[in-house]
């Protein structure tokens, strides 16, 4: 079951209207469901059903980003890999000691001292982290760019540390869409692998 801290809608392009075509697929994780395929109106780009709802629950927590300053509104979503809750039914409600959650969200929260300013990235990964989550399958951003915006520097790392290889989306509100895997956009990594000892 997938579960999210907010209510997942389907991705829709330009003018509202969903992108792609939809047909019943079954996916390992969830069962049979309705799977939309969305192409980007520059690139080619498409999204299975899955990746597709964590642009959409990554576009949803962008509407709560605090960023009064910049006014670059940015939502993120991670998807972690299928893990049991460490902390039985204690801290994940809703979710009775079997598995957590498998996406987390997180928007850009700004500070009147600028340089306090938390990325939604980093966000979306501390939220998964704090519930036990070690394995970060995928990231999905957010924004009403022209173009799709990648994480920054600071957070390519701070996502590295928990899937080097981990696919990340970027997602305008008009539909643009484009896809990495994380070492394509920071080769050659640093990582817990280079520390001694490991
Ligand atoms: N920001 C993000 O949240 N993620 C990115 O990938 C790029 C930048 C935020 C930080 C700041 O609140 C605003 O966008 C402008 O830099």
């Amino acid at each position: 079951v997938q579960t999210c801290a907010l209510p997942i809608s389907s991705y829709r392009g330009v003018g509202g209207k969903p992108v792609g075509i939809t047909r019943t697929h079954r996916h390992a994780r969830t069962g049979p469901r309705d799977v939309a395929y969305m192409t980007d109106s520059s690139g080619g780009v498409t999204l299975d059903d899955h990746d597709a709802q964590l642009v959409a629950a990554a576009r949803a927590v962008r509407d709560y980003a605090y960023a009064p300053y910049s006014r670059f509104a940015v939502g993120a979503a991670v998807r972690v890999a299928p893990q049991a809750a460490p902390l039985e039914g204690t801290l994940h409600r809703g979710v009775t000691g079997q598995t957590l959650p498998d996406t987390f969200v997180g928007c850009n929260v700004e500070n009147a001292s600028f340089d306090l300013t938390i990325c939604a990235e980093r966000n979306a990964v501390f939220q998964a982290v704090a519930a036990g989550a070690r394995s970060i399958e995928a990231v999905a951003v957010v924004t009403d760019a022209p173009t799709p915006t990648m994480p920054c520097g600071a957070c390519r790392q701070v996502l590295r540390e928990f899937g080097p290889d981990m696919v990340v989306i970027g997602a305008t509100l008009a539909g643009k869409v484009a896809r990495y895997r994380l070492s394509e956009l920071l080769p050659g990594s640093f990582g817990p692998e280079d520390l001694p000892g490991a």
